[in-house]
């Protein structure tokens, strides 16, 4: 893994600040290079039905509602760093009733879950934490119960240096820095890297399950 150049490096505060603006334009702007979002939900359907699942960094909640289409009877949590954002989902959310839960919290190390789940979902969050995101896989693998699920679909990397570059502006890390701690500590059901517009970038869909102690 390649060093950061110091634009890269985000913070809570930065996020929230950049997002008090972006959840104005997300839903609008995003579909064109968040790719891989709606697959990362079929390919969890494939191996797991959950009946509690968390998505890390819910953002707007486009997956929240997919997540309820895909699987009827689960109850479904969203937590998210930013006020701004979670408005936005409250909003798109408020008709699916008591099952969708959303809380403003970061999450990580101190994060508090009343009971395990059985799915936890990072759609494009994970390259968010910076520097974060091993913690946050750890948290993950704690707040899931044995024989639980988590689905990743997030950036993972480039060739282009600028990219990179100009990335690092938006809060994401790209530098492949996400797969080999998911591959170390779920057994993966889905592990595969696609290309964006003809290999500007490449996206991670990774889903793996905690191991059942024996
Ligand atoms: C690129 S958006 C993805 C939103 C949504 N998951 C999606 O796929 O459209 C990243 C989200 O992660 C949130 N986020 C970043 N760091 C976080 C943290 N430490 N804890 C919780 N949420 C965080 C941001 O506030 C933002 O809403």
């Amino acid at each position: 893994m390649a060093s950061l150049p110091p634009t890269e490096v985000g913070d809570a505060a930065a996020i929230q600040r950049y997002y008090r603006l972006h959840s104005q334009i997300y839903d609008a702007t995003r579909w064109s290079f968040l790719f891989g979002r709606n697959a990362i939900l079929n390919e969890a359907a494939k191996v797991c039905s959950p009946s509690r699942i968390l998505e890390v960094g819910c953002g707007t909640g486009k997956n929240i509602v997919n997540l309820c289409r895909l699987f009827p009877q689960a109850e479904v949590t969203g937590v998210d760093l930013s006020e701004t954002m979670l408005n936005v989902a409250r909003r798109k959310t408020t008709s699916l009733g008591s099952r969708v839960h959303l809380l403003h919290a970061a999450y990580g190390p101190e994060f508090q879950s009343k009971h395990p789940f059985d799915l936890i979902l990072f759609s494009y969050a994970l390259s968010m934490f910076n520097p974060g995101f091993a913690d946050a896989i750890a948290a993950a693998h704690r707040d899931l119960a044995a024989g639980g699920h988590i689905a990743v679909v997030d950036f993972h990397d480039t060739r282009l240096p600028l990219f990179e570059r100009w990335m690092g502006v938006n809060h994401v890390r790209m530098n492949g820095q996400l797969r080999p701690l998911l591959s170390a500590q779920f057994a993966a059901r889905t592990d595969q890297q696609r290309n964006a517009y003809g290999g500007v970038w490449r996206y991670l869909l990774f889903v793996g399950r905690k191991a059942t102690p024996v």
